[in-house]
């Protein structure tokens, strides 16, 4: 990797400000998903090391919590400067270890960056309240305290900004963290504590612990009563294993999981506009974001015009490797990953689908994970495509006559994390957006993700929300005093 920092790249944990080697001296292969070449051995941690993390963590919080705001917020405007500084090597190590190109490892490096920049500026405004009091004689004040130590588990498709976007709200807000970054992309989260201990957060107050045993890992995060706070990016299934585990302690959790997200085509919506946000919602990373539009309805009297405008565009979409220029899908992160793709695709064609591009593994010399940006036609809800969380660069497309049939259809589903509609009546676009039953909603536009909204979701794609004004409640306490005797 031709790295201008050469020291970004990392393969050890880092704990209490030291870079550690498990102490069973295990190691873990981190490979290229485009071409399986090995990457780097990171060592494998385990209980022992992420319980010295959690330690380490939770001796540091009783010094970072008294740092001022001022001074918390100056220490992550360095971190989000170094993230800036560096973002090109960041995102070469980003594209190398997950695979998606490199221009779209290098928007989620600046939008990962963005939360550290916006939680640097929230954290001056931590305010509390005066309440006037029950009694003449009573004066009641609240204030907002640091939750304490935070565990974050985060997930290999945003390797980078899944981090910030926990780790800047909680370090802002006074907390220490313990990142647990996926085993399959660990290279993002380690050079990410190379600048945050250049940018000077003192030891402890940033902990980052690779390891291959994620439940262990997590059930020694969840049982400990020094993490006060846990955060999750992932999937349900995990999500509600993490969620039980952290009931004996009786820990806050915030909870990003799986989504099924609609995206809705009204028959007075601009076509084109709308095809646009379809493949920018369907296809970043590959299909494989939490947010990427599952299942695609689109209005009778335009269909035929959507579906062809759209397959068009579909096949325009170069496949390939991230680091090569104009590729714009790149490989899926893993086999188990294509193969399921591959079943839900199986499943619609043998139930009628038609297929109107993709619908195969792409057949690069080197690249055996690129699946073809695929589109369904003539699918229904007997289909796994209209049940389960695709995750990859397939796109059903439904077809719905009446308002009231796609709100029902959209809403028909455990999820509700994104959730997007085209179209122009503006009565309309109320009476949508409030009866969809989704965390977020995208109206004309296929990107809703930025540090200045609270991300998060509804149902069965859990609780809690990351970015803006928001994201910084889930780390904080309110304490009220009541002030008696005021005579
Ligand atoms: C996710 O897929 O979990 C996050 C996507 C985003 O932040 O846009």
């Amino acid at each position: 990797m031709d790295l201008k920092r050469t020291d970004l790249f990392r393969t050890k944990s880092y704990i209490n400000g030291t870079w550690i080697e498990a102490k069973n001296k295990n190691t873990l292969a981190v490979n290229n998903p485009y071409n399986g070449a090995h990457l780097a051995d990171v060592s494998d941690c385990g209980v022992n090391e992420v319980t010295e993390a959690i330690d380490a963590a939770s001796d540091a919080f009783e010094i970072w919590k008294k740092y001022s705001a001022g001074k918390r917020a100056k220490i992550l405007k360095k971190w989000h400067q170094l993230q800036m500084q560096h973002a090109e090597d960041l995102a070469l190590i980003l594209t190398t270890e997950q695979g998606k190109p490199l221009a779209e490892a290098l928007g989620e490096i600046k939008y990962g960056a963005s939360f550290v920049e916006w939680f640097a500026e929230e954290a001056r405004r931590i305010y509390g309240d005066t309440i006037p009091g029950h009694a003449s004689s009573i004066r009641i004040v609240t204030i907002k305290q640091p939750v304490g130590v935070v565990a974050a588990i985060t997930p290999w498709n945003f390797p980078s900004a899944m981090i910030t976007r926990k780790v800047a709200p909680a370090l802002a807000a006074g907390c220490t963290v313990v990142i647990k970054p996926s085993e399959l992309t660990p290279l993002s989260a380690l050079a990410l504590g190379v600048l945050a201990e250049e940018a000077g957060f003192p030891p402890g107050v940033i902990n980052i612990v690779v390891s291959s045993d994620a439940p262990a890992i997590g059930e020694t995060m969840c049982a400990s009563p020094k993490v006060r706070k846990l955060s999750f990016t992932g999937s349900t299934r995990v999500g509600k294993i993490l969620l039980k585990q952290s009931a004996d302690t009786v820990k806050k959790v915030s909870l990003e999981l799986g989504g099924n997200a609609p995206f809705i085509v009204f028959d007075d919506a601009d076509i084109d506009e709308a095809v646009k946000g379809a493949i920018a919602s369907k296809f970043r990373n590959a299909g494989q974001t939490c947010v990427c539009s599952n299942r695609l309805f689109v209005q009778d009297s335009i269909y035929d015009e959507f579906v062809q405008k759209y397959t068009e565009a579909v096949k325009q979409q170069s496949i390939g490797s991230g680091l090569d220029a104009g590729t714009v899908i790149g490989p899926m992160i893993e086999e188990k990953a294509v193969q399921f793709v591959e079943s839900v695709v199986a499943d619609a064609t043998s139930k009628g689908a038609k297929l109107m591009s993709g619908g195969r593994r792409h057949e690069a010399k080197d690249g055996t994970l690129l699946y073809e940006p695929t589109v369904l036609c003539d699918v229904n809800t007997d289909m796994d495509v209209f049940k389960k969380e695709i995750f990859g660069p397939v796109a059903p497309v439904f077809k719905f006559s009446t308002e009231e049939e796609v709100i029902a259809l959209a809403n028909n589903t455990e999820y509700g994390l994104a959730s997007y509609f085209y179209g122009r009546d503006y009565a309309r676009i109320w009476r949508v957006a409030e009866a969809l039953e989704y965390g977020m909603v995208g109206i004309n536009t296929g990107m809703i993700s930025t540090a200045v909204a609270p991300f998060g979701g509804i149902k069965q794609s859990g609780f809690g929300r990351e970015g803006s004004k928001y994201g910084m409640d889930d780390y904080l306490e309110i304490k009220y005093m009541c002030w008696g005797g005021v005579k």
